[in-house]
This record gives C-alpha cells, structure tokens and sequence, in this order.
C-alpha cells in the first residue's frame, strides 16, 4: 500500500517556555509515528499548543525535526525536500487569507503563485480558468481580493494551493475564524477535493463536530504525542457516550416530579448528574441524539409550565475522550 504520509518517531524540540515562566525544552512533536492512506481525509484534533502545526510544518519541510524523520508522498522530507514540495498543497486559516495579495485580482494572485511554482504559462492558464470554475469565482476574476468575502478568500487560497496539481494538501485550520455559512462551504469543498479529485488531506482542527463530518479517520494530540489513532465510527461512538446536555429550571417548586418526567421520556439515556439549590435545579442528562432531545425537553418542561433558564449541549473535552477511550486519567 502506497502511503501519503509517514511519520517515523518524529519530534522537534524548541527552547521556550515551559511551566512557570521558566525557559526550558519544549518537545513540541514527541515521537510521532504516523500513517496516512492515499485518497484518506484524515483529520488531526488537539487542543491548543498540541503540536498540530509543528507536526504539519515539518511534513510541509518548513522546519527540520529534531529527530526521526518523515515521507510525504514516497518521498524523505530530510533527502528529497524538493520532490516533497511539489506533492503537496498547503493552506493554513489562521491568517484569514492573507497570504494573497490584497491588492491583486484573484487571477492574478493565482498567476503569481503559479509562477512561484514553476507551472508553465500556458498549463497555469488552464488551471486557472479551471480552478475559478471549480470554485464558482469566474465571474469575479478580476476583482481585487480586497473587496472579496472571507468565503470567496478562502476559494482562492484552495485555489491557490492546487495550482501545481499536488496529490496532497496539507490544511492547517481551515476554518478557524470563518463564520458559520463560510465554514459549512469549506468543508463541503474539502470532501468535493477528496472525492472527486482524488486529494488526500491531512487537516487540523480544534473542533470535534467538523472532523467528526468530514473525516474518515482522525487522530488526537496532546502535549506532542499523538494520544489517540483511530477511525471515525469509534471516535463517533466514545462521542455518543459522553456528549449531554444541561438544563437550568428556575422556580423549579416541584424538583422529584421533573426528574421524573424528564427520565420518563424515551430519547434520555440516563440522569447523569442533579444539584437543587434554592429553587434552581440544574440537570445534566446523557440523551439519545442532542439536536432532537434540546428541542423535545423544552417541549416537554414547558408543557408543564416548568420554566427553563437555559439549556444547552455540552461537548466533551479531549481530555474527556482520551479517558474514556483509554480508561485512564
Ligand atoms: N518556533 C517555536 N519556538 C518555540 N516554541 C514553539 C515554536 N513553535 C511552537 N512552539 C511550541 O510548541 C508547542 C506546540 O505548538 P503548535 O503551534 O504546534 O501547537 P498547535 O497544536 O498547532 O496549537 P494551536 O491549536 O494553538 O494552533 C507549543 O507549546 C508552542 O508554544
Ligand atoms: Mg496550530
């Protein structure tokens, strides 16, 4: 089988920070290894200073690790760095498209970065025509960046990270800062790369509920290491276990007789926890589906006249799922 991306004990260490102020050694990678199956959409989740993007630069030959080594597309990201560069494509969100040119038209932000990357003119015409197509960006070709939307942004730096036609993208949030309709439109995009043109794409991400919908597999970092490998059906089923919502009732006269109704009702698995104070009562409960069960028990409390200050879905931490996954603390 023909890999993407492997990753043998890889680890960079930085002279940084550390606990208390105190300058020290941070192993941001820490002995990672890693596979990636050519055509995967595969998603790497951590927490904040997980060691994400250390670990995509590396791959991306931005920086040298320390120790171990890595292949991205077959090839040795310490011997053939330039055969590495031109397998793969990379985009990251942090910056919020500013790694075009503002004060370019897509187009010609798109020629720059062809030109950059040794496409010859007339196939980058060809890709560039196609790619504003693809994209749905042809009628605005000619505008300046500056005047486009992030979602429209966002098109061009995909765009632009395809123009050399590699088999790899590397997406390092892509989402992070989007508003709701631009993120939905970049995932959507980022399956159409994967299934109808082939890509495979290793992408990060803070957020569970995207890489839960896109992903096949996904991995889990923290502090350096890659805590968790596995496929999205299991990751989907610790998910279901530990998600719950919470309820706040206030004026709650009648505390025995909510609890009652609420664990009557068939969606909810279990009352997970209950704390009554004054006439607040605060329920958390671990339900069958939480996009149905948020509307159904408001349905159900308000019928009985109960009246509910908040309720609300809790997503569970990746410190929840590393527990829960592997039993321990
Ligand atoms: N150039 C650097 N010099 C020193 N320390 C660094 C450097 N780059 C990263 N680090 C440290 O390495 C660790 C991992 O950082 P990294 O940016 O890879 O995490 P991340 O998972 O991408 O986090 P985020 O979700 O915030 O983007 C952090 O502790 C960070 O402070
Ligand atoms: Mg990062």
């Amino acid at each position: 089988m023909k890999y993407a991306v492997e990753a043998f004990n890889l680890t960079k260490a930085f002279k940084g920070e550390i606990d208390n102020g105190e300058r020290g050694v941070v192993k941001a990678v820490d002995q990672v290894n890693l596979k990636v199956r050519e055509g995967e959409l595969f998603g790497l989740l951590g927490p904040n200073g997980a060691g994400k993007t250390t670990l995509i630069k590396i791959l991306c030959t931005i920086i040298l690790p320390s120790e171990g080594t890595a292949k991205v597309n077959g090839y040795d990201v310490l011997e053939e760095s330039e055969k590495v560069r031109s397998s793969f494509g990379w985009f990251h969100g942090e910056t919020g498209g500013r790694s075009l040119y503002w004060r370019l038209s897509a187009e010609d932000n798109l020629r720059f970065y062809a030109y950059l990357q040794n496409v010859p003119r007339d196939v980058a015409e060809k890709r560039i025509d196609a790619f504003l197509e693809f994209f749905d960006l042809m009628k605005d070709r000619r505008k300046l960046v500056k005047d486009y939307s992030t979602g429209m942004k966002v098109k061009v730096m995909l765009a632009r990270a395809l123009l050399h036609n590699p088999p790899i993208l590397f997406m390092d949030e892509p989402t992070i800062g989007l508003d709701t309709l631009s993120s939905v439109e970049t995932r959507r995009l980022l399956k159409t790369l994967n299934t109808e043109l082939g890509k495979t794409i290793i992408f990060t991400s803070h957020n569970m509920f995207e890489v839960e919908q896109l992903c096949e597999r996904v991995a889990i970092m923290r502090s350096g290491k890659i805590i968790i490998d596995s496929s999205i059906t299991t990751l989907k089923d610790t998910l279901r276990d530990i998600r719950a919502i919470e309820v706040d009732i206030r004026d709650s006269k009648n505390p025995d007789e909510i609890i009652q109704r609420l664990s009557q009702m068939p969606m909810v698995i279990k009352i997970l926890e209950i704390r009554n104070r004054a006439d607040n009562l605060f329920v958390r409960l671990q339900v069958e589906d939480e996009y149905e069960a948020i509307p159904q028990i408001t349905e159900r409390l308000h019928s009985f006249g109960t009246k509910i200050q908040s309720i609300r879905q809790v997503e569970p931490t990746f410190e929840d799922i590393f527990v829960k996954l592997t039993g321990k603390e």
